[in-house]
């Protein structure tokens, strides 16, 4: 018996095995759930389709969030093949490279659009496309991926966490508006992980060592804790949670020095 047995769910966010998306994907099928996987663009797909193959997990196409079009494509499919969802995992963000690094001061117009369009905005396309099918199954879930530099100034981190800040508001306002459709809207706040994503921030790894000395738990985060954690908030084991940010940095964030 797992915690989300019969549950149907849609991972987005997916680029390779290290992927966050990736150790949350495994463990919602670890737990029951059948899993669904977009990917970006023809480049991923090539690493993202034999990772759903190896959970049975149903790939619904090509998706980059920034495209309508795209998002109203891959949620036909889901409603043809599921006609209905319970669970939405929303793994994106994107940021131009020269806005990771120096000074925030010098984002340009375009890249501070970018950044906020692909990484808060479209938990909201996203969110609005999944609200029908959510309502057809009585309720559902929504997670998204969120880092401390949404409410902390991190060097390098720049304008992505203005785009998290951003993020996190739109989870309490999704929150606010779903809550009586029985749909809940959680963020998870992850502390480093080596990712592709990550790998584009200057300097991360060196301050992703200096978060593991300085966490309470004084080591590195484990992808599975995130995956683990993820698919609690999910479940109906987090029926009384919405609109919650929810750290799981080993503690570094309650830390002072
Ligand atoms: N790695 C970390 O240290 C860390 C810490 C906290 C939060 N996060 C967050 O976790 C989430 C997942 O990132 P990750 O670290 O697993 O890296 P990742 O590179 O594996 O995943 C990022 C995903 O975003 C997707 N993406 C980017 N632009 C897109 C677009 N236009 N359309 C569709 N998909 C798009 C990529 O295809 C990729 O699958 C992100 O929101 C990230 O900010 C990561």
């Amino acid at each position: 018996m797992g915690i989300v047995d019969n549950s149907r769910a849609l991972v987005i966010g997916v680029a390779n095995e290290r992927s966050l998306a990736w150790a949350i994907a495994r463990e919602l099928k670890g737990q029951g759930a059948e899993v669904g996987m977009t990917y970006q663009g023809e480049t991923l797909e090539k690493r993202v389709r034999p990772l759903a193959a190896s959970i049975d997990a149903h790939i619904f196409g090509s998706l980059d969030v920034s495209s309508e079009a795209q998002i109203e494509a891959v949620f036909a499919a889901l409603r043809e093949r599921w006609g209905g969802l319970d669970m939405l995992v929303h793994a994106v963000a994107y940021a131009e490279r020269e806005d990771l690094r120096d000074r925030f001061i010098s984002v340009s117009r375009a890249g501070f659009a970018k950044a906020l369009e692909i990484s808060a905005y479209s938990l909201v396309a996203l969110a609005r496309a999944a609200e029908p099918l959510m309502e057809a199954r009585g309720g559902g879930s929504i997670l998204t991926l969120t880092y401390l530099g949404a409410v902390r100034a991190v060097p390098n981190y720049n304008v992505m966490g203005v785009a998290k800040a951003a993020l996190e508001a739109c989870v309490r306002y999704l929150a606010l508006d779903l809550g009586p459709k029985n749909i809940r809207v959680n963020a998870l706040s992850a502390g480093p992980a080596r990712t592709l994503s990550s790998s584009a921030i200057r300097d991360y790894y060196t301050m992703a060592h200096e978060t593991e000395g300085r966490a309470p738990l004084s080591r590195a985060m484990k992808p599975e804790e995130v995956g683990t954690m993820a698919v609690a908030l999910l479940s109906c084991l987090a029926g009384g949670v919405t609109g919650q940010t929810v750290y799981v940095d080993l503690g570094y964030s309650i830390t002072g020095l």
